[in-house]
């Protein structure tokens, strides 16, 4: 089997040739309900997130302000600005002199030199590329802060809008006594236009210096949690019915140093205890809000599963040796049990009781834990094997039934499963959508914990769909023993400077969000399957000419391998057992229609009405976007003329399931 494991976009392959054509004899496709090939694993589709394309801070994580503790450049308080007007004047600095605890070691120091009524002097934060502010919702800010003695001035709190200090929502703190003390306070707008041209102020009519740490801004968030994310990206994941999710990376559990990795025990309890750290492996500073119990909760909210990835030892930095095996793992190793009991163990426990304080009493459900991450950039030989089994050996023998992932080739220890990883163009995707038909179904069995079509700027495009759709029947067909699979990356935020990964299946800005056509394709691969694999098999299937790209690592003159003939249409079958219900997917990345005849055996009388789910659009290069969020979402038709024999036309550059019911 030919080894497709891709740690970044290839060149793109060259289609040498659009579809041939009409075929000379019709397409028909033969399903046979009788012969079960195998189940669909309930756990196929789930999501996959890291802190990358600000992903938590500046998109899932509600928070609102922008370096809350100081902390994101030591030289100068990044996103804050100083405000005076009517001729007040102030002055605005980081001060290390008066920390509010070791954890947060900074504060932001504001001397109003001169201030009084209509001449107030103040901070003011610009968010993640704006603050946005809705009609009648209510706001929540809060704020350490402490006066110089004496202060006798209130603070006022307000989200204003950038250009004329329009005012959306407003309160006051009355007064600020000389040790730090935290202060909360709501904000409520009224009947206003949504914006996210705004900024959060806070300041002062009268003399006086006052210091300020964790500035926070929250809107109403899913389920109402304090800490808690976005509710229209939480809606947008609900949709989805994601069975498990995978975290805390991808590259942000490695880090590019040890001090850097994800440290989870860094990421508990109150916010002013959590010092944040350099996310390194995106380029920014993480405020660690979203923290190891906040991914939980997240995982409890929308009923996934949580997917844990443990850090083992392997940094970014390559000229770096991983941890060596043995004594210097053995930190690291423990660091896994303790998280493994934070999750799971029961109040008794040192890290159960550590849960139950955090405020999440009850253990949450743990199945799988993944040992590293992309462990096959560890080059030193046996170096992944030895960490491994280290981690494998402890890990069982406190975690029996725990499923461990493997995230490279392993010989000393059998995983229980393999975690494999493609990111390819559309032609490659279509290319190889048999990929694990022949994987031997008595071993590991295969997450792919990674997988997109880069095709398609911040966010993928239909012709993408296309090639995810075509990747994703091959899954399904094979999901006895592919049984988890997830598209990364997950988030990006579309603003300049917003991402650092290019095509990732949903995108936002501060005020919006939507779906990728890939985002349309997942929802409507995991809404309409079955738990049954039924045998399906194409007569004169369309074939079209396609180039693969140079294997890796071949030198730039090397010739390019020979054109090869792939499908140009797709397909699979499942059946639900319970309602005998059919779901035949298609899939036809071609700009001509493609007539199918489907003739069915063994499915019982099948009715004349059923349902067709498509996505479609006129060019591949066809996409959603800020501005244009739902260009391309899937459609439901009702349709007659089915049953067990009937043709069906797919459209140019369509997805399609058909539903197919038992005549009643
Ligand atoms: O998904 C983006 C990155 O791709 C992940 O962090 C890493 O695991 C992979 O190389």
């Amino acid at each position: 089997m030919r080894s497709s494991l891709l740690r970044a976009a290839p060149a793109a392959a060259a289609l040498l040739a659009a579809a041939s054509g009409a075929p000379a004899a019709p397409v028909t496709l033969h399903i046979d309900a009788h012969q079960v090939a195998g189940r669909v694993s309930p756990l196929l589709y789930g999501l996959m997130t890291e802190e990358i394309n600000y992903s938590y801070d500046g998109g899932l994580y509600a928070e609102l302000v922008r370096n809350r503790t100081f902390q994101d450049n030591p030289q100068a308080p990044e996103h804050w600005s100083l405000v005076q007007e009517g001729g007040s004047q102030g002055a605005m600095a980081l001060d290390r002199n008066q920390p509010l605890n070791a954890a947060l070691p900074v504060s932001l120091r504001l001397d109003a030199a001169v201030a009084g009524a209509g001449r107030r002097v103040g901070i003011a934060n610009d968010g993640f590329w704006g603050i946005p502010a809705k009609p009648d919702t209510t706001y929540r800010a809060s704020f350490y802060a402490k006066a110089s003695p004496g202060f006798a001035g209130t603070l006022t709190v307000s989200i204003e809008s950038d250009e004329g200090g329009i005012v959306r929502a407003r309160a006051e703190v009355a007064s600020v006594g000389p040790a730090w003390k935290h202060y909360t306070v709501a904000l409520t707008t009224g009947s206003i236009a949504p914006s996210a041209a705004n900024r959060l102020v806070i300041a002062t009519d009268r003399p006086g210096t006052v210091w300020f740490d964790l500035v926070s801004l929250f809107p109403p968030t899913w389920n109402n949690r304090p800490n808690g994310n976005r509710v229209d990206l939480m809606q947008l994941l609900s949709d989805l019915h994601p069975a498990f999710l995978r975290f805390p990376g991808g590259n942000y559990v490695e880090g590019r140093t040890i001090d850097t990795r994800f440290d989870w025990k860094r990421t508990l309890g109150d916010l002013a205890e959590r010092p944040g750290h350099l996310d390194d492996a995106w380029h920014y500073r993480s405020s660690d809000g979203m923290g190891l119990l906040e991914f939980l909760e997240w995982c409890e909210d929308l009923h996934m599963q949580p997917v844990l990835a443990v850090f083992a030892g392997l940094t970014l930095d390559r000229q770096a040796p991983p941890v060596a095996p043995g004594p210097d793992l053995q930190p690291f190793v423990q660091d896994a049990l303790d998280e493994i009991e934070y999750i799971t163990g029961g109040a008794s426990t040192k890290w159960g009781s550590r849960r139950a304080e955090d405020g999440h009493p009850s253990p949450f459900p743990l199945n799988f834990v993944e040992i590293g991450n992309e462990d096959q950039f560890d080059r030193k030989p046996g170096s992944y094997d030895a960490r491994f089994t280290q981690f494998f050996d402890a890990i069982k023998a406190k975690y029996p039934n725990l499923n461990l992932i493997a995230t490279a080739k392993v010989t000393t220890r059998q995983p229980d499963v393999q975690d494999d990883h493609y990111y390819r163009s559309a032609a490659q995707m279509e290319s190889d959508t048999h990929h694990y038909d022949g994987t031997n179904r008595a071993g590991k069995k295969i997450f792919v914990g990674e997988w997109a079509t880069r095709e398609g700027v911040p966010t993928p495009n239909l012709g993408a769909a296309l090639g995810d759709a075509a990747w994703l029947t091959g899954l399904e067909r094979d999901s006895d023993i592919v049984i988890m699979s997830c598209y990364a990356p997950l988030f990006v935020n579309v603003n300049p400077g917003g991402m650092q990964w290019r095509t990732d299946l949903i995108g936002y800005d501060a005020l919006r969000s939507y779906g990728s056509p890939s985002y349309y394709v997942q929802k409507m691969f995991n809404l309409h399957h079955g738990d049954q694999i039924v045998a399906a098999r194409a007569d004169n299937l369309p074939t079209r000419t396609w180039r693969p790209p140079r294997p890796r690592g071949a030198p730039a003159g090397a010739p390019l391998p020979p054109p090869e003939q792939e499908p140009a249409l797709f397909f699979n079958a499942t059946r639900d057992s319970r309602s005998g219900q059919l779901f035949v997917k298609f899939v036809n990345p071609t700009a001509a229609p493609q007539t199918v005849r489907v003739e069915i055996a063994g499915a019982g009388p099948l009715a004349a009405d059923g349902l067709a789910v498509t996505l479609a659009s006129a060019k591949p290069d066809d996409t959603n976007s800020i501005d244009q969020p739902t260009k391309i979402v899937p459609v439901e038709t009702r349709l007659g003329g089915l049953g067990d024999d009937f043709n069906h036309t797919l459209a140019p550059y369509s997805v399609t399931i058909l539903e197919l019911h038992p005549r009643s």
